[in-house]
């Protein structure tokens, strides 16, 4: 008892010590800019870490443009093309930022030039430390210099990272970014990435246009490495929540992980529905020169990407789980409803979507449409039933008749 008051007297003195401290100068800066209007509804494009880690070269993402342009992707909605983490050496003696020279040896311009020749959009990653997390120069420092710079080089989107900022405050330190971009001349997608660690709901949807709620996926269903988790892991992180996410401020439970090859094709179309079911930014995390049947029709699947790129920008929610078995809900513009009924079990699952998880009448007639097989089924009223695979969903549009 003694000790715990000690404790909390010590805390108390402590933040009062933060509260009165003279702030940074930098870190009073007030957000003055508005956001500007780039993501009305969630981010969609691709990103080099999932697969490629460090491996980045000016090569491999001139192809990805290629592939993304050539491939179907760009007509289902895709546009950025980020490179994450690695693609930054050094900086020069002015304190610029520098390209690693023997992987990008034409320079950061000339490869933005590129994939805007292809109708598409141009990201780079960054961090609020000293550092990155894989200990290159990191933005600490430099945020107004390196906004400039990426205005210059044609940069059209930016995830910031918090590897490596010690006592630094999450919310002052992207809004220094925040503003920087705001005022470099061009408009720039701030996608935060400091994990969820820093209650980034409260501060996050005036500062940037997405942020992430957790630590990082990898691609497996369910587990638990280092810093990463498996997806279901990930959507257990978001369910039951209430997000506050909408347009311009979506919450990002990270990237996709389709296509990467050990998950089965079932787990990866669970993995877009719920995605698409969370108002999730939609980027692809795998080698698009090099996409199968499945991982196309996956990742491209209109109906699918109709649900998360709804106008209404409102996510759904788990409104029901009874062991393995869920069901997941997310009102559309116009009255349409999207429902994921998920299995989480081995076996498969005769599920059923009643008409109280979707607020409608027991009596109400609705045209329903299976968003993966297809098949559409007129008048139904009360439920939907079916059988559910393993790990798999069955996701409807539901379009009550009026
Ligand atoms: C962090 C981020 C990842 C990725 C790596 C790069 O772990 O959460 O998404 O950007 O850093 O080092």
């Amino acid at each position: 008892m003694h000790s715990l008051l000690r404790r909390a007297t010590h805390v108390i003195a402590l933040v009062g010590l933060v509260a009165a401290a003279p702030a940074h100068a930098h870190e009073t800066l007030k957000l003055d800019t508005p956001k500007p209007n780039l993501a009305p509804t969630p981010p969609m494009g691709w990103n080099s870490w999932n697969k490629f880690k460090c491996d980045v070269s000016e090569q491999l993402i001139r192809k990805q443009a290629d592939a993304m342009a050539a491939s179907g992707m760009k007509e289902a909605g895709y546009q950025y093309i980020v490179i994450d983490d690695c693609w930054q050496k050094s900086r020069d003696a002015d304190g610029n930022i520098q390209a690693d020279p023997e992987r990008f040896p034409s320079g950061i311009k000339a490869l933005a030039d590129y994939v805007h020749s292809k109708g598409l959009k141009f990201g780079l990653y960054s961090d609020a430390g000293v550092q990155t997390c894989a200990g290159r120069p990191g933005s600490a420092g430099h945020e107004f210099q390196d906004a400039r710079q990426y205005a210059k080089w044609g940069v059209d989107y930016l995830k910031y990272d918090w590897c490596n900022t010690g006592t630094r405050n999450a919310e002052a330190a992207y809004t220094i970014m925040a503003k920087a971009l705001r005022e470099s001349g061009r408009d720039i997608v701030l996608s935060i990435c400091e994990w969820g660690i820093n209650q980034p709901e409260r501060w996050a949807p005036k500062v940037g246009h997405l942020w992430r709620t957790t630590g990082d996926i990898y691609d497996t269903w369910e587990g638990k490495k280092d810093w990463s988790m498996g997806m279901t892991n990930i959507l257990d992180l978001q369910a039951e929540r209430e997000s506050v996410a909408g347009p311009n401020a979506w919450a990002d439970p990270d990237m996709l992980e389709i296509g990467n090859g050990n998950m089965t094709t079932t787990e990866y179309e669970s993995h877009f529905s719920l995605w698409a079911m969370l108002a999730a930014p939609l980027v692809a995390g795998n080698d698009m020169s090099k996409m199968d049947a499945d991982t196309l029709r996956i990742l491209t699947n209109k109906d699918v990407i109709a649900v998360d790129q709804d106008p209404l920008g409102k996510p759904g929610r788990r409104t029901l789980k009874e062991g393995d078995l869920e069901v997941w809900v997310r009102p559309l513009q116009g009255g349409d409803i999207a429902a994921v009924l998920f299995n989480r079990s081995k076996t498969p699952a005769d599920m059923k979507l009643t008409w109280d998880r979707l607020s409608l009448p027991v009596d109400k007639k609705a045209d329903i449409k299976d968003l993966w097989s297809k098949k559409v089924t007129k008048g139904v009223s009360g439920s939907y039933a079916g059988k559910v695979a393993p790990h798999g969903v069955i996701m409807v549009r539901v379009t009550p008749q009026r």
